[in-house]
């Protein structure tokens, strides 16, 4: 069993079997680089604490910048005997730097305490990638509200006809969303940002090693007090899968929306031939895969939480195998938004929107139906009793077939002497809209505010 790390109290190598399922160099070698770099923090604690002197310091720094140089060149890759990273570039320093010095790094720390703060790091830098991909998509949001500030379209619930509002206060609201899920990875990251380096196996180390100096050293705020919490926590593993999925789920909500726009029933919007795809039989298709694919990587998303949830679930402390389950689900979730996001962005920076249908079928389906019942409201009427004679007043254009703007002032009249011809000032689309100007309605001002206040807190990250 040449190389393992753990020889010493057996009799013979491992099953082949066992060392199949053991293995995890596939998917644990890009967390090589900051291993190695861990090393190096690993050996300077050794050094202040005595256990390396200088000239030792200075050549396994040596031999671990060579093996850096090595696997970024490629040059130095898992051999098939190797069963993880960590053991793996152990072999890698002990051929550089030689038995006797290579030997003497492990000391002190533990695959355990390792292989959680990789995960951080790792992690840590991703979520700024991430991070920068969701403000992509926020940016593309707020350019196409910049671009459309005066376009009105249907407002919905349930899928219905609701309310007018502007096209801009829809994308918006997406907006906000996204820009929360970034809030979200900065907040993660104050917890992320804690060193489980120095716990050892599960509690501490004997030898003096200061954890504070491997975390600083490690772009870490500070070292965790707890080394049992170190080595078993993956709450912050499973915390970022749950940013990851929310991005998911925020990216899919606005996707699905865009499938539906894209339709000849809607026709609110036309994709830039650059984010639509054709079809392999029929000439005229030109379909939404980039929003199709969004909706179904959200999937894939909650999939590698609840994954990783599901793992976690009863594991007792400390270290466990289990956890070695832990890294594929985060890894996933990081590839699927770097490569989703890109697309996503750009397919909502190059939506055309068809501006005059959705104006022109904003205020239809009885949606002003509502500024009535306020107008009668502001005129003095009980909310309950102008509920009713808007809805009358609805009821009966319905009944011929009719909009509420079409109904004759005797018509009103007839509903509600309170229904005077002055209701007309609100039976438009630009009344209805201007009407809503306190902090957060749809009103043109409101909406401008709302735009300071968005790029305020993207300013403020
Ligand atoms: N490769 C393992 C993991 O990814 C780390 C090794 C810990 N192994 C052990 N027997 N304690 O979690």
């Amino acid at each position: 069993n040449e190389g393992a790390l753990w020889g010493g109290r057996f009799a013979g190598g491992p099953a082949d079997a066992l060392a199949a399922l053991s293995k995890s160099t596939h998917f644990d070698w890009r967390l090589a680089r900051y291993d190695i770099a861990g090393s190096k923090a690993h050996a300077r604690v050794l050094h202040t604490a005595g256990l390396l002197d200088d000239a030792e310091l200075a050549g396994m720094l040596d031999a671990l910048d060579r093996l850096d140089a090595d696997v970024v060149s490629g040059a130095y890759v898992p051999a098939e005997s190797d069963e993880d990273v960590h053991g793996s570039l152990e072999r890698g320093l002990i051929e550089r730097a030689g038995p006797a010095l290579g030997g003497k790094l492990r000391a002190g720390r533990s695959r355990n305490d390792q292989v959680a703060t990789l995960g951080r790091m790792f992690l840590r830098d991703h979520a700024r990638i991430i991070a920068r991909g969701v403000l992509a998509t926020v940016d593309a949001l707020v350019g196409q509200a910049e671009a459309h500030p005066h376009a009105a379209m249907p407002g919905r619930t349930h899928l219905q006809h609701a309310q007018p509002v502007l096209l801009s206060h829809h994308l918006l609201a997406h907006a906000w969303a996204l820009l929360r899920d970034v809030q979200r990875l900065a907040d993660w990251d104050r917890r992320a940002a804690v060193s489980p380096y120095g716990s050892g196996a599960l509690a501490g180390s004997t030898l003096g090693l200061d954890p504070n100096a491997v975390a600083a050293d490690l772009g870490f705020d500070s070292a965790v007090w707890n080394s049992i919490d170190g080595t078993a926590a993956r709450d912050v593993f499973a915390e970022f899968a749950w940013v990851a999925a929310m991005i998911g789920v925020d990216l899919s909500r606005v996707s699905e929306e865009v499938i539906l726009w894209a339709t000849k029933e809607f026709s609110f919007v036309t994709l830039d031939d650059a984010y639509s795809t054709g079809s392999s039989i029929m000439p005229q298709k030109k379909n939404p895969d980039v929003a199709e694919l969004a909706r179904g990587k959200a999937g894939r998303l909650i999939g590698d939480l609840t994954g990783l949830l599901a793992t976690l679930k009863g594991l007792p402390l400390a270290y466990n195998r289990d956890l070695q389950e832990d890294k594929e689900p985060v890894f996933d979730a990081a590839d699927t938004l770097e490569l989703l996001l890109p697309a996503v962005s750009g397919m909502i920076a190059t939506l055309r929107f068809n501006t005059a249908r959705m104006a022109e079928l904003a205020p239809l389906g009885f949606a002003l139906a509502t500024d009535i019942a306020e107008w009668l409201v502001r005129q003095g009427v009980p909310f309950r009793e102008a509920h009713e004679l808007s809805g009358a007043a609805v009821k009966l254009a319905e009944s011929r077939g009719v909009e509420l703007w079409d109904l004759t002032d005797e018509d009103y009249a007839g509903i509600s002497a309170a229904l005077t011809p002055e209701v007309r000032t609100v039976l438009s689309t630009e009344g209805s809209l201007n009407a809503r100007s306190a902090q957060g309605g749809t009103a043109p001002s409101a909406v401008a505010a709302q735009l300071d206040a968005l790029k305020g807190q993207l300013e403020a990250l």
